[in-house]
């Protein structure tokens, strides 16, 4: 049976430094459609230049093209076993087309990464990733042993185009009006899983791994 977990939570919450380390750990495949929806842009795809402009502005790519993406991404070998979803969905509809093209042999597991919001804008405002791994760090809160260098390969540590205050606030009114709906659509299907993401990166990782695993073995 395919295992699915979808991560859920706001720009910030911690949703791509918990999946790579829940996917290193379970041997999941990492499906983070901001993560294909940037590298489509660096390849400069059609598909990239269109997303461009929503991403830029802070605003949700339309769900058409979402779908399309992520779906093809799902269908390659690497996912059979199970994957983890970074991002996605985002919209009640990208969640109603999820349901219905996954039906009912799958496993799903929500798990929701709570965080207040000062603590969100404090994360996003000083993040940096890596260019070459997409490891990601924080100027204060994971500062890199030498300045400017991904710990993970080295690589050139940058900001993204989206972290500026003024579109990370948009960003964060989009998550209110769009995509928090998701957790009464998670709760009523009773998937959904509640984690506080305001804690150090070790301890919500153990937190998320006990509620989604239990006590299986890696
Ligand atoms: P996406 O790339 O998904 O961005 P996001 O949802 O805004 O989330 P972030 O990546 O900003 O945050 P995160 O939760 O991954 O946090 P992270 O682990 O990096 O999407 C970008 C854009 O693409 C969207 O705006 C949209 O345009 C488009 N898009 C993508 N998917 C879409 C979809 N399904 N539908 C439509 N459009 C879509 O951590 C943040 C920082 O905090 C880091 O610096 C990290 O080091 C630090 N940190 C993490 N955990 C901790 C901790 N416990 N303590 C202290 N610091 C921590
Ligand atoms: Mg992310
Ligand atoms: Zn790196």
């Amino acid at each position: 049976m395919t295992q699915v977990l979808i991560l859920l939570g706001a720009p910030g919450a911690g949703k791509g430094t918990q999946a790579a380390r829940l996917c290193a750990a379970r041997s999941l495949a990492h499906i983070s459609t901001g993560d294909l929806f940037r590298e489509n842009l660096k390849k400069e795809t059609p598909l990239g230049k269109r997303a461009k402009g929503f991403m830029d502005a802070g605003q949700l790519v339309p769900d058409d093209l979402v779908l399309e993406m992520l779906f093809d991404r799902v269908a390659k070998p690497d996912c059979q076993r199970g994957y983890l979803l970074d991002g996605f969905p985002r919209t009640i509809p990208q969640a109603e087309a999820l349901e219905k093209r996954l039906g009912k042999p799958a496993r799903v597991t929500v798990l929701s990464l709570v965080v207040p919001e000062q603590v969100l804008i404090d994360r996003l405002t000083g993040r940096r990733t890596c260019k070459a791994c997409n490891h990601i760090q924080h100027m204060l809160f994971s500062p890199p042993k030498v300045a400017g260098r991904c710990d993970k390969c080295g690589g050139e540590l940058v900001q993204r185009s989206d972290d500026s205050l003024e579109v990370v606030k948009k960003r964060l009114d989009v998550y209110r009006a769009q995509t928090q709906p998701l957790e009464g659509f998670y709760s009523s299907r009773k998937l959904l899983l509640e984690i506080d993401g305001n804690r150090p990166e070790e301890q919500v990782f153990r937190d998320l791994e006990r509620r989604a695993f239990g006590g299986e073995a890696a």
